[in-house]
């Protein structure tokens, strides 16, 4: 599938938002790999699934703007923390529209791309969602977890810099998980943003992502890539932990 034209119009707008000062523009060159990473996924997810061609390039070009939201959101607001600016689904979607990016893509293929872009950051899908829009919306949410997997372990390693626009300001406590995220993790739940504390309950967060990977394809690249065992190899040992392991892995493995 021929993604030249897309990629070059998102990197294009990227660059536009680029800032001055240097970390901020560090800040922001990260989003656009990111965006060009997730990308890449999707086509790994489309190729393993054997998808048809229109989820395929439905899913490409939702996985490809799938953040567009960000560029705008760090000028306005210097964040990407979504709790203190805006939500950057519904700001991808105005600005995709205001921007015109999608004008090359069909009625339909349109509709589907901005449906899953909106939707890509929901803590779950409506469960109504029709095939068309609900299949890139799934390839997205996998190849934007499978990205941001990599991307938190680099930052979460012992050592790496604390990058508080990256790990949302949570504090570096080594012995400290909040209960909360571990029942719900206990619980074969997605845990909350919203209760993080500390990076250990970023970890967990992560670590939930094991039950909301909608593809078989997701789920081997997660396990071949040992992420979720180098994440629970920072928590602490603590018998609660234990069953945390099991859980997500055992989540992991199920075809
Ligand atoms: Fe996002």
């Amino acid at each position: 599938m021929d993604m030249e034209a897309p990629v070059l119009a998102l990197v294009g707008f990227a660059r536009e938002h680029f800032p001055a000062d240097a970390q901020d523009r560090a800040n922001m060159a990260l989003k656009l790999d990111h965006c060009l990473r997730v990308f890449q996924e999707a086509e790994t997810i489309t190729t393993r699934e054997g998808l048809s061609p229109n989820a395929t390039r439905r899913s490409l070009w939702a996985a490809l703007f799938h953040d567009v939201g960000r560029f705008p959101q760090y000028v306005a607001y210097k964040t990407f923390d979504d709790r203190k600016s805006t939500d950057h689904g519904r700001l991808g979607v105005r600005t995709l529209k205001r921007r015109s990016l999608l004008e090359s893509l069909d009625e339909q293929d349109r509709k589907a791309v901005l449906t899953a872009v909106i939707l890509h950051n929901k803590r779950f899908l409506p469960p109504d969602l029709p095939d068309q829009a609900a299949v890139p919306a799934r390839v997205v949410r996998d190849a934007d977890k499978l990205d941001i997997f990599q991307v938190m372990l680099e930052h979460l390693r012992p050592g790496a810099w604390n990058n508080p626009v990256v790990t949302l300001g949570l504090r570096d406590e080594p012995g400290v998980c909040t209960d909360a995220l571990v029942d719900q993790i206990l619980a074969r739940k997605l845990g909350d943003y919203a209760r993080m504390r500390t990076l250990n309950d970023f970890r967990l967060l992560l670590c939930s992502w094991a039950f909301d990977l909608n593809f078989p394809a997701s789920r081997q690249a997660v396990q071949e890539r040992g992420y979720l065992n180098e994440l629970l190899d920072e928590l602490p040992d603590l018998p609660k932990i234990r069953r945390v392991r099991e859980t997500v892995l055992f989540a992991l493995e199920r075809k």
